[in-house]
């Protein structure tokens, strides 16, 4: 059996699919596969559907295929509420596990240090900071730092690829990539999402799927933590 080319990630990591699985692997140190392994074996045991890791190691990580298809994927306009609806509840279940039971933090107090070690690629900005240097970049980062955080277990890149569903009744059927899964601020995860179903790589989705994905998961938008993490996201 051979390994065929799935995708090239944006942090350069190939994936590769034979019958059943998925391998990942990247030779850039920074990208901690056998880490990403870890966090998702942690996600699983906590009760939160995800793939189940097979092997893992220094480079490379193996994953069991995820049945299903991901929010990102097309699906009929009638069915495209349900998929919010179920990312939705799997971040309330996400979001209520216990802090102080997971051993990976992603708070400022490790993601800031680690944004201003990074090289954002300015090609590759959200529309709104499109010609923006690097300076800018850290520049507007320090200048709306949020004053506090509100601290929960996040999948740290929640975005429409990432989660997969059962094609009939909607439910979720896993996440993955999670390499960047630790206890940080709940909006990493809403803005991270929110952004994704307003891009126009999901056209099928829009604001009203914004709108109505905070208002299953409870909360008022804030543009404040919104426009933060998606300004920290353009460091990763
Ligand atoms: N276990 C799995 N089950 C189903 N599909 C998978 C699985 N693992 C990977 N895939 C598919 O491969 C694609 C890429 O995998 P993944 O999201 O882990 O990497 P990536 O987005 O390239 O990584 P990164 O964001 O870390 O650069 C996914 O969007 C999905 O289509
Ligand atoms: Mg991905």
């Amino acid at each position: 059996m051979t390994w065929h080319p799935v995708e090239i990630g944006r942090s350069g990591a190939v994936v590769e699919w034979r019958e059943g699985m998925f391998r990942k692997t990247s030779d850039d140190p920074r990208m901690d596969l056998e880490a990403e392994g870890a966090r998702l074996r942690w996600l699983r045991d906590a009760g939160i559907p995800t793939a189940e890791v097979l092997d893992c190691g220094p480079g490379y990580l193996i994953t069991a295929e995820v049945p299903g298809r991901s929010a990102a994927d097309p699906w009929p306009v009638e069915l495209r509420p349900r998929v919010i609806d179920a990312l939705a509840d799997l971040l309330i279940a996400l979001h209520a596990l216990p802090v102080e039971d997971c051993p990976y933090d992603r708070s400022l107090h490790v993601t800031l240090p680690e944004a201003l070690r990074a090289e954002p690629d300015l090609d590759d900005l959200d529309e709104a900071r499109r010609g923006w240097t690097r300076d800018q970049l850290v520049e507007e980062l320090g200048r709306t730092q949020p004053a506090s955080e509100d601290l929960v277990v996040t999948h740290g890149d929640l975005c429409m690829p990432n989660v997969l569903f059962a094609p009939d009744t909607c439910r979720v059927t896993g996440v993955i990539d999670a390499g960047r899964m630790g206890v940080a601020d709940r909006w990493v995860d809403l803005a991270i999402a929110t952004r994704s179903m307003t891009s126009r790589l999901n056209a099928q989705y829009g604001p009203w799927a914004a709108e109505r994905f905070l208002t299953r998961y409870g909360t008022e938008p804030d543009p404040g933590k919104t426009a933060f993490y998606r300004l920290l996201d353009e460091f990763a």
